[in-house]
């Protein structure tokens, strides 16, 4: 099982202008966070309550329709693109980063077992769309076209090109078997285009938003097609649930977790700083960071008072980030909390040969040491120097990476967020801040309805909204 552990926010670790009292902190909010944990899933099947993904990790039927489906195609496809962005997008390769072979893409077919290289379009930059496109084969390759909605400019400008590139290069009755759809069962765009033009298709479930949706088939289709075991994921989470669902605060690392950034937030830390110890993880903190600016950064709260709020989050890897932001994170500004994820044990060690330079005496210390004693020691070092500077500190850690533990980090920060939200006393699973650059978009692209708004969107008139 994963593990948190928050000592290093106590005040008597950081002291007290920059710490917790714990015991009074946790004892003056059991009742509420109680309240909370239990509210957050009574609703968990409620329409219109937006937190269906509570049920993903059990869904045994969905888990068999994608492995079906992924048996169905294996050996058809060298490359796999995904077009999709946020949260349609970001949980997916964050998973793939973490759990397939770190250079996957550059491994023989005979090494990839015949399973797809994979490749994520989440910009419109042409930079980054073209040459993908001069590189794939046609005949070998699968679209994976995610978008709940199917409005999202980006991702469904992406798949035209994809769908002509494909209609220029393949027989017609060929070009439906290279595209799988993922979208909501009814409504937007997309669905009906799936329908009609024969693609196969899995659902974005009713109640299911985009940055929790990387248990449905959005995260877990890629992860099914690139042969990573759904059925593991889906135990790690139910496992991990026992805990999340208990609400005794005690008891419960994502109360934990959400309770602690949000007394810290109140306390004049509003920067919340997330920094895996793992290359396979670096991808983790892409996610994090979409999943809690998008939900927590609101202008209203439940009431409809305006109180903009909101940490912001930073995304950090260790140990590379040691040469980079960690002397600001040591010496600037005492605003901020630190999320560290540490991996008990790598997949692979390496040993530094004991014989290399063994006349530099500044080297010495290296010799003969496994490079995994390295990471650690440098881990812990950084953890210290922050205690010490009186920067509060949590620890997630995985005892490895897999598809077990993976998914209980995920889902640990879900539900962390949900309950963050509620703390927060806003509305988690909305996004209307993203709306009206998105209605701007539409106008300088000359969308039908949205020509009043062409002169703000160029900026020839000040005014914020029209
Ligand atoms: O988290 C969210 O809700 C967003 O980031 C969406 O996932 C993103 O805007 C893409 O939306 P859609 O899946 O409708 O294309």
């Amino acid at each position: 099982m994963i593990e948190l552990n928050y000592r290093n926010v106590s005040a008597e670790k950081v002291g007290r202008e920059n710490g917790l009292e714990l015991d009074a902190v946790f004892g003056e909010y059991r009742e509420k966070i109680s309240e909370i944990v239990t509210r957050i899933y009574a609703e968990k099947d409620r329409d219109g309550g937006w937190k269906r993904w509570l049920n993903l990790g059990y869904d045994k039927a969905l888990a068999d329709s994608l492995n079906q489906y992924a048996h169905s195609v294996k050996g058809q496809f060298s490359d796999m693109v995904v077009l999709g962005i946020g949260g349609s997008s970001l949980g997916g390769y964050a998973l793939l980063r973490a759990l397939l072979h770190p250079y996957w893409n550059q491994l023989s077919d005979e090494k990839r077992n015949g399973l797809p290289r994979f490749y994520f379009v989440e910009n419109v930059d042409t930079d980054q769309i073209a040459p993908l496109f001069e590189m794939l084969d046609p005949q070998r390759t699968l679209f994976v076209v995610i978008s709940k909605s199917g409005t999202t400019a980006e991702t469904m400008s992406a798949f035209m090109i994809a769908k002509e590139w494909l209609e220029k290069n393949l027989d017609a009755a060929e070009v439906k078997k290279h595209i799988v759809a993922i979208t909501d069962a009814k409504k937007g765009v997309l669905r009906p285009v799936a329908d009609r033009e024969g693609y196969q298709t899995f659902e974005v479930p009713d109640d299911v938003g985009g940055r929790f949706s990387v248990f449905c088939a959005v995260g877990l289709l890629p992860a099914a097609l690139c042969g990573i075991s759904v059925a593991e994921m889906q135990q790690g989470i139910q496992d991990l649930d026992k805990a999340l669902q208990n609400p005794d605060l005690s008891k419960n690392p994502a109360a934990q977790g959400a309770l602690i950034q949000y007394l810290l937030y109140e306390r004049g830390k509003p920067i919340s700083v997330f920094m895996p110890y793992s290359y396979r993880l670096a991808s983790v903190s892409d996610w994090y960071v979409q999943l809690w600016a998008e939900s927590l950064g609101k202008k209203h709260d439940l009431n409809g008072d305006v109180i903009h709020v909101g940490p912001t989050p930073v995304r950090a890897v260790g140990v590379t980030d040691q040469h980079s932001q960690v002397q600001l994170f040591n010496e600037g500004p005492h605003d901020k909390v630190f999320t560290f994820v540490a991996v008990g044990k790598p997949e692979r060690d390496l040993t530094i040969p004991a014989n290399q330079f063994s006349e530099v005496e500044d080297l010495n210390y290296l010799n003969g040491k496994p490079m995994s004693q390295l990471m650690n020691a440098e881990f812990e070092s950084t953890r210290a120097s922050l205690t010490s500077n009186q920067r509060p500190n949590l620890t997630i850690t995985l005892p490895q990476v897999d598809a077990y533990h993976f998914a209980q980090l995920l889902y640990l920060l879900e539900v962390q967020t949900a309950i963050a939200g509620e703390l927060f006393g806003i509305d988690p699973f909305d996004q209307p801040g993203v709306e009206l650059a998105k209605k701007y978009t539409y106008a300088l692209m000359g969308r039908k309805g949205y020509e009043e708004l062409i002169p703000v969107a160029r900026g020839e008139k000040s005014e914020a909204r029209v």
